[in-house]
């Protein structure tokens, strides 16, 4: 018998992407996180991802080239951004958005990786739209010569980034491209198998990320912090959220049973990113983090629960200048490489997933008429 939430459960064979949750050890393709985290770029990391290999110099400057090339958004989903109440989530934005990628017929099935390299493409500037439009600021037209990260951070503020913004979101991009067989990447699979076009997979998969089991946690995490605002308020604070179970976010992984190399790795790019004002936020979360490991412990003994990745995320793009509610849709723009690529590795070598279910309901009930059923 599998564990509720299929926990255990194999299902499906990749070459992405290995989590090791015994080791704390998390590979792309073969290659070590930390190492990609440290030299490569998103889009050698994509690159990786979609062809199974790490790119030459010219397949990195041809990619970054169609990258740039497939940025442009059609006019009609521009509208369809802007006609969107300005305080709208943005993770219902880019799921609309994408949506409606899939009706300009740029997108039929079957799945292509030059249709994975459009998509990856446009989530940045799909969310760029949005925050154009809420701030009730005109649109800034992307640079070709600025890679994808530092376009991103370029078209929202409308100043080029510093080499330290966009080091440390390349680094936060490719650290989360990929995760195995986590809730949305699966929901993405599993729509892929049923034969349906890529912009339904990765709808699905925006959809099953914005929940705070799974991607919503960052923004939370930022929430959590503020709510608690100085040391002394950490404890009372935290043991009052465990009195009554409530979850802390950025804390715990079904996978992971020590540190998240991830979480390793982006608490020391929080540290290396972290000006003066910065500080004292970094500290707090510091000690946060370690009053919550320790309540954890005395709360729920035994359960090897750790930082996860978005524990530190949300330190990360908040250096970076991110709004809050943009935390999780930057995910998504990163995931949104993994996502692609397991829809291609899925269609690869494709058989429908559709599992079991144990049936717990009653049998053989006699048809009641309307008349005689108790009001
Ligand atoms: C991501 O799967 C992936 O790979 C996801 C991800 C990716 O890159 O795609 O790594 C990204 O989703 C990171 C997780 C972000 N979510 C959060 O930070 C939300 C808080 N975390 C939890 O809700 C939880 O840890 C999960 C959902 C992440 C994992 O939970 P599981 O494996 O389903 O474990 P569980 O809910 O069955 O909990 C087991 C026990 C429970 O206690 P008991 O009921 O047995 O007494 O551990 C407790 C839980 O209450 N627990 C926590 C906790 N996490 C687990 N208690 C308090 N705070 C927590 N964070």
């Amino acid at each position: 018998m599998t564990g509720k939430g299929l926990e255990g459960v194999v299902a499906a064979t990749t070459a992405l992407s290995l989590v090791d949750g015994t080791a704390g050890r998390l590979l792309y393709r073969g290659y070590a996180i930390g190492d990609l985290a440290a030299h490569a770029t998103f889009e050698e990391t994509a690159y990786l991802l979609w062809y199974g290999r790490l790119p030459n110099a010219s397949e990195l400057a041809h990619l970054r080239a169609q990258m740039a090339g497939q940025r442009a958004l059609p006019q009609r989903v521009i509208q369809i951004i802007q006609q969107h109440n300005k305080h709208a989530e943005p993770m219902d934005v880019l799921r609309t958005a994408v949506s409606a990628l899939g009706s300009t017929g740029d997108f039929a099935a079957p799945p292509t990786v030059e249709q994975a390299i459009s998509l990856t493409a446009r989530v940045p500037i799909i969310l760029a739209t949005f925050q154009r439009h809420r701030l009730g600021q005109p649109l800034i037209a992307s640079r070709d010569d600025l890679g994808h990260v530092a376009n991103y951070l370029y078209l929202l503020s409308g100043a080029e980034p510093t080499f330290s913004q966009v080091r440390a979101l390349d680094a936060y991009l490719i650290l989360t491209s990929d995760h195995g067989m986590n809730a949305s990447t699966f929901t993405a699979r599993v729509i892929a198998s049923t034969l349906s076009d890529l912009v339904s997979s990765i709808t699905g998969a925006i959809g099953a990320l914005k929940g705070p089991l799974h991607g919503g946690a960052p923004a939370k995490v930022a929430e959590m912090l503020e709510a608690i605002g100085t040391r002394e308020q950490a404890e009372p604070w935290l043991r009052h959220e465990l009195e009554q179970d409530h979850r802390i976010m950025g804390f715990g992984h079904r996978v992971y049973k020590t540190d998240d190399p991830r979480s390793l790795a982006l608490r020391k790019l929080a540290g290396e990113l972290s000006t003066e004002q910065d500080a004292e936020w970094l500290a707090l979360a510091h000690h946060v983090e370690d009053v919550t490991l320790r309540l954890l412990e005395e709360y729920k003994p035994g359960h090897k629960i750790y930082t996860n990745v978005e524990f530190y995320a949300a330190a990360v793009l908040r250096g970076v200048g991110l709004p809050k509610d943009f935390y999780t849709p930057t995910f998504a723009a990163s995931r949104t490489a993994g996502w692609t690529a397991h829809v291609l590795e899925q269609i690869s070598d494709n058989r429908l997933i559709r599992p079991a279910a144990e049936y717990v309901g009653p049998f053989d009930l006699a048809y009641p008429a309307l008349a005689v059923r108790a009001s």
